[in-house]
């Protein structure tokens, strides 16, 4: 990378603080900025020592150091009492060339040191949250070329420190909506599921089975199962019964069989389920989670020999992802207790699963889940009904 700035900036022989400053503008962290400052500044200043001081509230932070002995990296000075902390609150560049005739020097601290001159220049002028010492073992003033040298690099570790802080935001921000995306998408499917006979946990352990059955399915089905399609119907498998919003309590809640005409009612959640992500995909612009979520919702209860519904698809028609989620869901209504059946041992439902291969299911995809099975069963345990 640096090799390409440089050629883009035809700056073949790049003189070394151009080569630093290059170098901050591109830092990715704190630790970063003080490693650049303190490996090269004190041979591009022509100092006997460096130091990068940090602002910590009323305290100056002596964080990092590059010189010919010890002076006082890792300790806090209060910033009332220490030069560093005078320059940042001035806002001013201070040059001393005798420190023991300057008694804004706290004398007692630059005694066991070999410090007899120094300059120190704050980092980000406007308002200092750092600053940088060059130090000399001799009495000494710094020309006007040292002192500019050292202005430079403070300048540019103020421009890396602002980059670091706002690549910080930036990844905070993201972070946070990514993370209230997810609780949004577990509100609502929480909410369809609330009003539902499954209680508690079916959503989180349905996506935990989906994700386990995608896994092991990758390889058998590599074109349509990368990381990041598995990822996405992970996160959008809660929704699959979204739609069950929109039936009838009496209906939903009913503690018996449901008879024709309420089974009927019942199976339109996959058509609902499908319109209520429609709606959210003109509100929000459509995307590839939006997309499958609508595809899992819509497609979870057909089965493969073309007798399941909203418009019994049969075989590859189905989406993949209908059909992972179609095991998922069956698995946990069998091995879970409901008002109005008893559930059954994690053996017997992978039993009854495997023999509707072909069926109600995919048949390459049973055989994948018969090999899984034992982690459909930890996951059952790991989320209980309370
Ligand atoms: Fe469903
Ligand atoms: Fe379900």
């Amino acid at each position: 990378m640096m090799d390409n700035l440089k050629r883009i900036l035809s700056v073949d022989e790049m003189n070394p603080v151009d080569d630093l400053v290059l170098k901050l503008a591109m830092a990715r962290g704190l630790d970063e900025i003080m490693a650049l400052v303190r490996s090269q500044a004190r041979a591009l200043v022509g100092a006997d020592g460096i130091t990068f001081v940090l602002r910590r509230g009323q305290e100056c932070f002596y964080a990092d150091e590059d010189a010919i002995t010890p002076l006082w990296k890792g300790q806090y000075f209060p910033a009332q009492a220490c030069i560093s902390g005078w320059a940042m609150m001035r806002r001013e560049v201070v040059v001393i060339e005798d420190i023991y005739a300057d008694d804004r020097i706290p004398h007692a601290a630059y005694r066991p040191t070999f410090v007899k001159s120094l300059a120190m220049v704050p980092v980000r002028m406007e308002d200092p949250v750092a600053a940088i010492g060059a130090y000399w073992s001799r009495q000494y003033l710094p020309s006007t070329e040292q002192l500019n040298c050292l202005k430079r690099i403070a300048n540019s570790a103020a421009v890396a420190m602002t980059n670091v802080a706002l690549l910080e935001d930036l990844v905070t921000s993201r972070e946070e909506a990514i993370q209230a995306k997810e609780a949004i998408i577990f509100a609502m499917a929480a909410l369809a599921e609330v009003r539902d006979n499954e209680t508690g946990n079916h959503i989180y352990r349905t996506q935990h089975y989906v994700k386990v059955l995608a896994e092991a399915a990758r390889e058998r089905f590599a074109e349509q199962l990368d990381d990041a399609t598995i990822d996405l119907i992970f996160k959008s498998a809660p929704l699959h019964d979204i739609g069950k919003i929109g039936v009838p309590d009496k209906i939903l809640l009913k503690p018996g069989k449901l008879d024709r005409d309420e089974f009927a009612i019942m199976q339109t959640h996959t058509e609902l389920g499908r319109r209520t992500i429609e709606a959210a995909e003109r509100r929000l612009g459509t995307s590839t989670f939006l997309s499958l979520a609508k595809e899992i919702a819509y497609t979870h209860h057909e089965k493969w020999d073309g007798s399941g519904y909203p418009t019994g698809l049969s075989g590859g028609n189905i989406p993949l992802s209908g059909r992972l989620m179609a095991i998922a869901d069956v698995y946990d209504a069998l091995v879970s207790e409901r008002v109005y059946k008893q559930a059954i041992p994690h053996q017997d439902a992978v039993d009854l699963i495997v023999s509707e291969s072909g069926r109600h299911f995919d048949p390459d995809l049973i055989e994948i889940f018969s090999q899984v099975a034992p982690a459909f069963a930890t996951i059952h345990s790991q989320f209980v009904d309370r």
